[in-house]
């Protein structure tokens, strides 16, 4: 089986829709991976993993911790993992040994950072150094506290502007995709055929490039998180309950463990 590179996702533009999905542990990735294109080590593990309010504190050694876990099972997915708050936006240099230490240490084959139009000198610092970037735009779940919750950006003909200058500068700066989040449909199709690299919608355009959606929602692992752009493909917190309940009953009664459970000499 064949990874597939940065430079086969920026092929896929316009000729074949791309597939990503978080994944944050070994076991999910070995069963994602062959059906992906892209696997993201997502900081949105801060939520789904950790249990946190939003993805703030999340640290570059969680994010390493699990890089490291999904690495080991993808065998053919381009393997994206997020630098954290407070990891990049101090200067291209802190950007820089950030991503090195993240690559280095799990082996992933490019990082992901929440862009504003100040950082784009930073992910061209990036891709000058080598780093595969993919850049995130629109709904930027890292500063969810100062703009006051997660709500849809580029509302307005001002913000709708920003972002989609945005968007060009961080294609001009190098970066080989660029995920769009939680922006009406009109700009996230505007800025697929405006810039040249593949976007990666999520709560954005069906016209994007690919979609990525966080594994736990799709799986339906949290029962009180639906946002409007998820669409749960399984129950699977009712079910993981069924077999709990199960196990609970067949112990109380006896029924477990079995014969065939135990070593009988
Ligand atoms: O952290 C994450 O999971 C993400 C996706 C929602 C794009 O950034």
């Amino acid at each position: 089986m064949t990874k597939t590179s940065p430079f086969q996702i920026l092929q896929k533009k316009g000729r074949e829709k791309i597939i990503c999905l978080t994944a944050y542990s070994f076991p999910i990735t070995k069963i994602l991976d062959e059906y992906c294109d892209v696997i993201l080590v997502g900081d949105s593990l801060g939520m789904t993993i950790y249990g946190l309010p939003d993805t703030v504190d999340v640290t570059l050694e969680m994010m390493i911790n699990h890089g490291k876990a999904v690495m080991r099972a993808a065998k053919k997915s381009l393997v994206v993992v997020d630098l954290p708050y407070g990891t990049y936006e101090k200067s291209p240099k802190q950007a820089l040994e950030s991503a090195q230490k993240v690559i280095s240490e799990t082996g992933c084959d490019a990082i992901k950072i929440e862009v504003l139009r100040d950082l784009v000198p930073t992910v061209k610092f990036l891709v000058e150094n080598k780093i595969n970037v993919m850049g995130h735009v629109g709904l930027l779940p890292q500063h969810v506290r100062e703009i006051g919750g997660y709500r849809y950006q580029g509302c307005d003909e001002n913000s709708a502007n920003e972002i989609l200058e945005t968007a060009k500068l961080v294609e001009e700066a190098g970066a080989f995709s660029l995920v769009i989040e939680a922006v009406p449909a009109a700009l996230a199709t505007a800025i697929t055929h405006k810039i040249k690299i593949p976007t990666i919608g999520i709560g954005a355009s069906a016209e994007c490039d690919g979609q990525v959606l966080v594994i736990d929602d799709l799986l339906g692992l949290n029962q009180e998180f639906k946002p409007r752009f998820v669409t749960r493909y399984e129950n699977l917190a009712a079910k993981i309950s069924a077999a709990v309940a199960r196990f609970r009953a067949d112990v109380k009664s006896g029924e477990f463990p079995k014969k065939e459970n135990l070593l009988v000499k």
